[in-house]
């Protein structure tokens, strides 16, 4: 048979492997192929709108799109577009998968929750991430994400999230960075500085020191070794080859990025075996949360450790210093928000706020929702049909009908393009509106932390620490000034921050 096959003339193999390929189709159209039309058909799906790609086989066409958006700035305002002119769901193939993107609450409630069990993170968010954050609670999927969240849920209880003196002792050093002569600063370089700091204080017990220190050529900063990858991260996981794979820095920076948390690891297991031994008890041990030498309690598997640490630093770190960046960006232009805000903090008395008084303080917290609206910080999201499923509307001529999603078909969601549509937010959506939160409980309308089973374990600390930080600096300055003329414009790296920063001038 194989001799045979090789004495064939090559044209022969050809029309054979065609004839095979066809065969096959035709078995899978009768068998797979009827059992998905009839599921369709019980469950009343209709076919989504399809983005009219030039190329329809791999979507090139589009992904080049992407390419140019993305490098452009338009990545999130060019989305919103194609969903004003295609609908809020429509098909489109990706790299020649088949996807479907929305932005209309009831899908994306159907994706994250009521159809948890039908979807898993993408294959390309798994590539991207997990060289240099391994395998943990968000880059994992099924029985090992379950077994990631359970483990890191109890070290976020409401006890251990309020830390407010340590958040205090880095604001402090933020304030040192700031210039009381009127010059120029800009405040998003330093909210990247904080939450480093403040991540890895709670994290490994000792801070990054970011705040105050400067990269030199030999001594490269943990806080720019960490902003460079998940830059190229971000790229790579949205647009993929279109904007180029990890080159040597990014592998150098990798490893320097694992050796800094390899020797925290290693100082939390040694802790461990000799409280285990009775070499130090509770009481002698340093009273201070240390969110590691909690995790070593439930393994002792460096990697492990590792990774699940590596995790919550970037859950936590860039997603909160973006959330203030643009908070302070449109607080510094909006002269009428920051006067309303500045009566509400005066209130203190130029004390500083317990965790009860900066959840009273209600005009802060809309301005901090009106910011997460318009400025979501992951503003697109995605995951895969791990089986054939359906998503509940966007289908047929009314776009009323259910999708059906064959398994493997890829649903990216746009929380930008959402938090952004004028039949939910009125025709003023596109403002920043604080006091529009008076008034407002939007359910799945608004998504920054996400919903269902995966919805964000740092959310209450985000909020704290963004709170508390925006408080002391306003306590501490009583002005601000803009010195930024451009619109609020996105940067995209693993999260989305302000491209122009929030520069300011700030007045004691
Ligand atoms: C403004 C700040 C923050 C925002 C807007 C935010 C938003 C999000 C979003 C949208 C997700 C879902 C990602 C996905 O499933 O694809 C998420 C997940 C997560 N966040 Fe946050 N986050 C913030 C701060 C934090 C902080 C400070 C921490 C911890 C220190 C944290 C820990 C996590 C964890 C562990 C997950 C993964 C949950 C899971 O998959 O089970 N987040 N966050």
């Amino acid at each position: 048979m194989l001799s045979a096959l090789k004495d064939a003339p090559p044209g022969h193999l050809a029309l054979g492997a065609v004839a095979c390929f066809i065969l096959y189709q035709v078995y899978i159209y009768l068998t797979v192929g009827a059992s998905r039309r009839k599921f369709a058909a019980d469950h009343g799906c209709q076919p989504a709108p399809a983005y009219p790609h030039r190329e329809p086989i791999f979507g090139i066409d589009l992904a080049l799109k992407l390419a140019r958006y993305g490098k452009s700035k338009t990545f999130l305002e060019q989305a919103r577009n194609r969903f004003l002119a295609y609908g809020n769901t429509y098909s489109l193939k990706v790299m020649g998968k088949n996807a479907i993107t929305t932005c209309e609450p009831e899908n994306i409630k159907a994706t994250l929750a009521t159809k948890f069990q039908d979807f898993n993170l993408s294959n390309v968010r798994k590539a991207a991430f997990q060289p240099l954050f391994g395998k943990g609670v968000f880059t994992n999927d099924g029985p090992e994400w379950e077994h990631s969240r359970t483990m890191l849920r109890p070290n976020f209880v409401r006890s251990q999230v309020a830390d407010l003196d340590m958040i205090e002792k880095h604001v402090q050093n933020l304030i040192k960075e700031v210039p009381t002569d009127g010059s120029t600063i800009d405040l998003q370089d330093l909210f990247f500085d904080l939450t480093l700091d403040t991540a890895t204080e709670f994290l490994f017990g000792e801070s990054a020191h970011s705040l105050g220190s400067k990269s030199t050529e030999e001594n490269e900063r943990f806080s720019d070794l960490f902003t460079y990858c998940t830059t190229m991260i971000g790229d790579w996981s949205r647009i993929g080859i279109f904007f180029g794979i990890p080159d040597q820095r990014y592998h150098r920076f990798a490893a320097g990025i694992h050796k800094f948390a390899d020797r925290y690891v290693e100082k939390a297991l040694a802790h461990h075996r000799a409280q285990k031994s009775g070499m130090i008890t509770c009481e002698n041990s340093p009273n201070r949360y240390i969110f590691l030498d909690e995790l070593v309690k439930k393994t002792n598997d460096p990697i492990e450790l590792r990774s699940e640490a590596l995790n919550i630093l970037l859950a936590g770190r860039d997603t909160t210093a973006s959330l203030l960046a643009c908070l302070w960006n449109v607080l510094s232009k909006r002269p009428d928000v920051w006067s309303k805000l500045r009566a509400e903090v005066d209130s203190l008395g130029g004390k500083k706020p317990s965790f009860e008084e900066l959840k009273d303080m209600k005009y802060l917290r809309y301005c901090i929702n009106e910011a997460l609206r318009l400025y979501p910080v992951v503003p697109s999201n995605g995951r895969v049909a791990i089986r054939d499923t359906f998503l509940p509307v966007g289908g047929g001529k009314d776009r009323k009908s259910p999708i059906f999603l064959k398994k493997g078909t890829l649903v990216s969601y746009s929380v930008f393009s959402m938090h952004r549509r004028e039949d939910i937010y009125g025709p003023d959506a596109a403002e920043y509106k604080p006091e529009r939160w008076e008034k407002l409980r939007p359910g799945w309308e608004f998504l920054p932390f996400n919903g269902g089973p995966r919805i964000c374990l740092g959310q209450q600390l985000a909020l704290t620490e963004a709170s508390y930080t925006t408080v002391r600096l306003m306590q501490h300055f009583r002005d601000v000034e803009s010195r930024d003329s451009h619109p609020w414009t996105e940067l995209l790296t693993v999260t989305c921050a302000s491209n122009y920063g929030a520069k300011v001038a700030l007045k004691p």
